[in-house]
């Protein structure tokens, strides 16, 4: 920006004095007046953290303020995470902590000094009473009054929270970033406490809403909320006193904007978006806000191309901090679930809950605690489940064995059913399959699957489909299987299904679920409702039908069982017959396969309990579910899901494979990386099943960190087999990891691969050294500063 402007800013908290600092230092010429309706020293909260990531941008923009920073930061690296008596330690994360007031003061100072003019005591009612301005910074806060006078403009949008939390302090001092769970005789605690100041820390205590009614804190004033703390955290606070600032207990509202900028008038920091504390503070994504905004205007002429800049590049940064809050919250929502697991599973659930941090990003922070990991992982899987793994050079998580049933896998890597449409004529498994599931098999997942195969021909869902109901398709799999068995240690599992009104349609890459062109079939489904508008139309099925259908259900049963399969899946996803039954969007039955979940699980159970009666007892059965139909209100959600599972277990059912969607063209997925897995941790924690879970895991990292972690036992890739039926294998080489087992004729290719995945991990590793150079550097001088 060449041309100097006149500056209005609103609210002189850090997002409004840092934006006036970094505008002024480009171009003193810039007019900028900050109103802040406080007093300069007026303020609340207690401390605030920057991680070394926005430690970093400081620096970058403003080396004065970082400086001034440094001098009263108290910086450290480690995490404790307190849980039945045990601390369990994470270090190498990095964080400083500072006093909000000592923030503030230090802005004040460098604002000054640059020539900005801060007006305290000034309430700004109306931007109307603001004197003409080129620009307008809204920095009012939570509460912002300029977003709600413009709120149709703004389209603001506030999801209040369920949990209660208060912003408190104490006197002591916490050498690490601190997380303590305790349950007392009112529900279960989470305390997270951080120094900013020697002899100082926050604290934030938080709980659910029965807890907080139960303690009979709605009804307490501050003072009495510092002694109900002080009572239940006795033992952590050494005597030290709980400090109140207008510590009363908040919900937390979850905020964004459809629109950042309203002509000259733009939103930063907590008035246009909130984060939750527990990924870092609201301070940090209101100063990022400001840097962000000042480089708008530097890259741009106009007032208005810089506030569409600033809406564009920075948006997308914004929504990842928000949604992966948002993962965070609700791990802390969930206490029930958190509290079932052992305190070195919480703890590290706890860390990687967002998924910002991984089971190998732990490991190359603080190798001890990745050693750590893999040990107390070991002994589990020695104690529970009876498996005599290695515990002095145990293995990574994902490379143990598992059992479903009876039958073991000797990892928990899963190849997810993927039709290929590619059977011969007679919708026979021909060449193609055996090469395809052959690779797979040699590729080293424990566990493959063979796509949805049909229990009869008009089951199908494409011509292309492979079937399971003649004896030449039976002969077809029993060649397949042997194959498998013979040159893999894998278990071969088949998935059956009927395809009901996704059925007759073209193959995969001629027009996905569009009706062939010709040669149709008739469809049938729960209920006579088309898939898509240019979809056939189904059948109600009628009762002779659903008896029929569970007849070659059994039939499939039997004949997997013949061809050699060690393992069968019920099809019960995707909007497939079984599916449509139980999703109420496509089940509008009226008989008492319809209305209530009961009963729209009726029919499936009915086939669950022949298929079970027909599989050998001591073969292990699997269900796909959708667990939820993406379609908020009205479609299946994550309750449903549970309650789906819970019926199944008590028939027999020995894993849940857990899906979702593709029951409804309404859908609206949230999509990304392991964007189904919360259903497969939630449906895993409340019923006590094994889970496998699948949806956008492309990494072994991620599935070590699932696995580590109990949000699921197995985990199934589809996709990213395409790209490398060798996924195990490879994963095998990147962790040295001598288990698993290779086909021999691979053997040269796995000595190579060891020898070069060393050599790339060395040099990684050094890469990262040096990249954490600055930070390391950091610390030092933190720690030399303080003697
Ligand atoms: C009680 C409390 C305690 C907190 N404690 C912590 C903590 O310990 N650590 C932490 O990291 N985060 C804490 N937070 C969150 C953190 O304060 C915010 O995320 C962060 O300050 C956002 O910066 P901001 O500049 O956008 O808004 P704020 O810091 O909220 O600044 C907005 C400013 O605008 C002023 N203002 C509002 N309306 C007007 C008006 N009409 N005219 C003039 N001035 C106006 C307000 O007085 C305020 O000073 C706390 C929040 C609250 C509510
Ligand atoms: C080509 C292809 C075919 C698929 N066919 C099936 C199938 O036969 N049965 C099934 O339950 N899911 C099927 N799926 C879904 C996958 O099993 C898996 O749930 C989904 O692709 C998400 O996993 P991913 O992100 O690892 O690909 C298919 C997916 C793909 C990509």
């Amino acid at each position: 920006m060449t041309q100097p402007l006149k500056i209005s800013v609103v609210g002189g908290g850090p997002g409004g004095l840092y934006f006036a600092i970094l505008m002024k230092k480009a171009d003193p010429r810039h007019a900028i007046t900050v109103y802040e309706r406080n007093r300069a020293d007026d303020t609340f909260g207690f401390g605030v953290v920057f991680s070394d990531e926005t430690l970093d941008n400081i620096q970058n923009a403003d080396p004065e303020t970082f400086d001034a920073i440094a001098k009263n930061f108290v910086y450290w690296g480690e995490i404790d995470i307190r849980v039945r008596g045990r601390v369990i330690r994470s270090d190498g994360h990095g964080f400083c902590g500072l006093e909000r007031r000592t923030l503030l003061m230090l802005l004040q100072e460098r604002a000054r000094a640059l020539g900005v003019e801060l007006k305290f005591q000034t309430e700004i009612p109306d931007v109307a009473s603001l004197p003409d301005s080129d620009l307008i910074v809204a920095a009012d806060g939570i509460n912002s009054a300029i977003r709600a006078k413009f709120a149709d403009h703004f389209k603001p949008s506030f999801d209040w929270r369920k949990n209660k939390f208060a912003w408190c302090g104490t006197t002591k001092s916490f050498p690490a970033f601190t997380f303590d769970f305790r349950e007392n005789e009112h529900g279960i605690w989470i305390l997270g406490a951080y120094q900013y100041k020697p002899g100082m820390s926050t604290l934030v205590p938080e709980c659910d809403e029965e807890t907080w009614l139960r303690a009979g804190l709605d009804k307490a004033d501050e003072a009495q909320t510092v002694a109900y703390l002080e009572r239940t955290f006795a033992d952590l606070l050494d005597g030290h006193p709980v400090l109140s600032n207008r510590s009363v207990w908040r919900n937390f509202p979850m905020i964004k904007n459809e629109r950042w900028y309203r002509d000259n008038i733009v939103l930063i920091g907590d008035a246009l978006h909130t984060a939750h504390y527990s990924i870092g503070s609201g301070t940090k994504l209101a100063m990022e806000d400001s840097i962000a905004l000042a480089g708008s205007f530097a890259a741009k002429q106009s007032v208005a191309d810089a506030l569409a800049h600033y809406e564009t590049t920075r948006r997308e940064e914004v929504e990842k901090t928000q949604h992966a809050a948002d993962v965070s919250l609700v791990w802390f929502e969930k206490p029930r679930r958190f509290w079932k697991l052992e305190p070195m599973q919480l703890a590290f659930s706890l860390l990687s809950r967002s998924k910002q941090i991984t089971y190998d990003n732990l490991r190359r922070r603080d190798p001890e605690f990745g050693a750590e990991v893999d040990r107390w992982w070991a002994g589990k899987v020695r104690s529970e489940l009876n498996f005599d793994v290695p515990t002095n050079n145990p293995l990574p998580p994902m490379f143990t064995p598992f059992r479903i049933g009876n039958m073991t896998v000797q990892n928990r890597v899963v190849v997810s059913p993927m039709n290929m449409y590619s059977a011969e004529p007679g919708n026979i498994p021909g060449d193609f399959h055996l090469v395809h599931l052959g690779k797979m098999a040699q590729g080293g997942a424990g566990l493959v699957f063979a796509e949805m195969t049909s229990v009869s021909e008009d089951a199908r869902i494409t011509p292309g489909c492979p079937g399971i109901y003649t004896p030449e398709q039976v002969k077809a799999w029993t060649r397949i299987c042997n194959f498998v068995h013979a040159n893999s240690e894998a278990k071969f599992c088949l998935q059956i299904g009927h395809a009901g009104r996704k059925g007759s349609t073209r193959l995969g890459w001629e027009g996905m679920d569009q009706p062939l062109i010709e040669g149709n079939w008739p469809i049938v489904s729960a209920s006579p409702l088309r898939y898509r508008k240019d979809s056939a139309l189904p059948t109600e099925i009628s009762r002779a039908g659903m008896t029929a259908v569970r007849e070659s259900f059994v039939r499939a049963a039997r004949h997997a069982h013949q061809a050699g399969f060690d393992m069968i899946e019920l099809h019960m996803a995707h909007g497939y017959l079984l599916s449509s039954f139980i999703s109420p969007l496509t089940n509008q039955r009226s008989d008492e396969y319809g209305g209530s979940l009961d009963n729209r699980m009726r029919y499936p159970l009915e086939v669950f309990d022949a298929v079970r009666e027909a599989w050998p007892a001591d073969k292990p059965m699997s269900v796909r579910i959708s667990a939820s139909d993406w379609v908020p209100g009205r479609g299946l959600d994550i309750d449903d899901a549970i309650e789906i599972t819970r019926m199944l277990k008590a028939r027999g059912l020995d894993i849940i494979d857990v899906s979702a969607g593709q029951t409804s063209i309404e859908a609206r997925p949230v999509y990304g990386r392991m964007f189904q897995t919360p259903f497969s941790d939630a449906i895993r924690s409340e019923v006590q099943m094994p889970t496998i879970t699948v949806g956008n895991i492309t990494t072994a990292d991620q599935v070590n960190t699932i696995v580590a972690a109990g949000r699921a036992d197995l985990v199934a890739l589809a996709r990213p087999h395409l790209v490398n039926p060798n996924f195990t294998l490879a994963a095998s080489a990147y962790y040295g990891c001598d288990i698993q087992k290779w086909p021999d004729p691979y053997l040269a290719g796995k000595d190579q691969a060891f020898r070069l995945t060393e050599r790339d991990n060395a040099e990684m590793a050094q890469l990262r050294e040096q990249a954490r150079a600055p930070i390391t550097q950091r610390r030092a001088a933190f720690l030399a500063s303080r003697g």
